[in-house]
């Protein structure tokens, strides 16, 4: 964990940015695989993490605005604990390694709240995402399930984003570390992919290099031939000469900060032309991307920017026709990238996307927008220095959108939908790499940019 006093600011920080009331933290639990017993690999909620620092189970805390009182709520263990878990700090010294002076046993939060409401306070609780922590929630307050999102505390969460958006220089240290992990996760996944493999050996290596040098992915890994399906999880594919592979992966530190990458290769080491000529547009708005961010831009122009060079570069190719601006104001480009240039990212990969991705990726002044395409871009507005996105254009050709705007017309007058029957078993390319903005302009994260052209790549895969 940091040190205490960067947990003490960020809690002072967070109570000056809400009027009144008390502030309610409910940490996550551990959850059963199969049973109770056997679980997943825990991990604790960002904000609890991001404020709390403890990074284990079962632990509540309440921040008083008015009184300034922190309170943590939690169980110190038992002899029974001991025998199974071994020997473990106590609760009060936990707490002062995060500088709270009050601890409670977790029964106590209930009565704790309880009176809190007796005496007219409000209660600003964040959405919960989890099954466990909503039944929590509707024990404590009596809210439920289906309201809670929409009865959590606007101000609280405003707060929260306020704070975790901007990272300091620590936590930016660890999201570098974040991506190197991810970088020798992609790199070694080229440079072992070969025919005759099956897509689970990949990913088995990708999650094991995650493991041993951080926590785990950030996220399951995304790995398939079929990389026109965006976030496809099955991997049972036996790697075949002619295909391409999209690799979406990253690592999450034992901090808990994340890393994102996205690659494309060729199953069997070498490009085709048309993939090439497909490749070579996808990299140069990724390029032109990364060129552009710097603080006081917006996003969203980053994105449509980066939707520009892939209409133009498909209008070169005959897939797509007429004025590159017309069309990409069209949306028509979306019928090849349906996604977003890109997201926050921090203690989470799409970061806080708990909290609503529109406190995330959008304020009062930048919208989102409901254009099908330009809806789906999770971050809208003005980059300033501290924000980390990430940067991941790609070309995807989805039989069946293909055909549904076919059949329907849909801007008909910029695809060149004859054309495109050729690309129906091509499968998607996406490139994306992890930037952060500084107060000049912005760099990469990690020592290293993997390989992003395909004479780059196919060395890598020869060597
Ligand atoms: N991990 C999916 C994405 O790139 O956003
Ligand atoms: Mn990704
Ligand atoms: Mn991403």
């Amino acid at each position: 964990m940091f040190s205490k006093d960067v947990y003490v600011k960020r809690r002072r920080d967070l109570a000056s940015k809400v009027k009144s009331g008390i502030l309610l933290f409910l940490g996550n639990s551990e959850a059963g695989i199969n049973y109770i017993s056997n679980t997943y690999r825990f991990r604790q909620d960002s904000s609890f993490l991001y404020f709390f620092g403890l990074d284990e189970p079962d632990l509540a805390a309440v921040i008083d605005i008015e009184s300034g009182e922190e309170v943590l709520f939690g169980n110190d263990v038992t002899i029974d604990d001991i025998i199974w878990m071994g020997p473990q700090p106590l609760m009060r010294d936990k707490a002062s390694l995060i500088g709270v002076e009050r601890v409670k046993p977790a029964s106590e939060l209930e009565s704790y709240i309880e009176k809190a409401r007796e005496s007219g306070r409000d209660i600003h609780f964040l959405p919960p995402y989890r099954y466990h922590n909503q039944i929590w929630l509707y024990n404590l307050l009596g809210v439920d399930f289906g309201k809670q999102r929409q009865m959590a505390s606007e101000d609280f969460i405003k707060g929260v984003v306020s704070l975790r958006e901007i990272k300091d220089s620590y936590e930016i240290a660890e999201m570098d570390k974040a991506a190197d992990i991810g970088y020798a996760m992609h790199y070694t996944a080229m440079r072992m992919a070969k025919t005759g493999m099956v897509e689970q050996e990949l990913v088995g290596l990708m999650e094991g290099i995650a493991i041993s040098h951080g926590h785990m992915p950030s996220f399951p890994i995304i790995l398939s031939q079929n990389g026109e399906t965006l976030h496809n999880h099955t991997h049972h594919q036996t790697l075949t000469d002619g295909r391409l592979l999209v690799i979406d992966a990253g690592a999450e530190t034992n901090m808990h900060y994340a890393s994102d990458f996205t690659r494309t290769i060729p199953s069997g080491g070498k490009f085709t032309q048309k993939q090439r000529d497909v490749y070579n547009v996808v990299s140069a708005a990724n390029d032109l991307a990364m060129s552009m961010v710097k603080p006081g831009i917006t996003y969203t122009s980053v994105h449509l920017a980066a939707a520009r060079v892939l209409a133009q570069g498909l209008i070169n190719l005959g897939l797509m026709r007429g004025d590159v601006d017309e069309a990409v104001a069209a949306g028509a480009h979306a019928l090849f990238m349906p996604h977003g240039l890109g997201h926050q990212m921090g203690l989470d990969v799409h970061d806080m996307e708990d909290l609503g991705e529109n406190f995330v990726g959008y304020d009062e002044v930048h919208k989102r927008a409901t254009q099908f395409g330009l809806r789906s871009l999770r971050m809208g507005k003005t980059l300033r220095p501290g924000h980390v996105i990430t940067n991941e254009p790609g070309c995807y050709f989805i039989p069946a959108l293909i055909e549904k705007w076919k059949s329907e017309g849909i801007n008909k007058e910029f695809i060149n939908f004859s054309k495109l029957e050729d690309y129906y078993t091509f499968g998607g390319i996406r490139l994306e790499d992890d930037i952060l903005v500084t107060e000049t302009g912005s760099r990469l994260l990690g020592k290293k940019r993997l390989p992003n052209t395909p004479d780059a790549v196919e060395a890598e895969m020869a060597r």
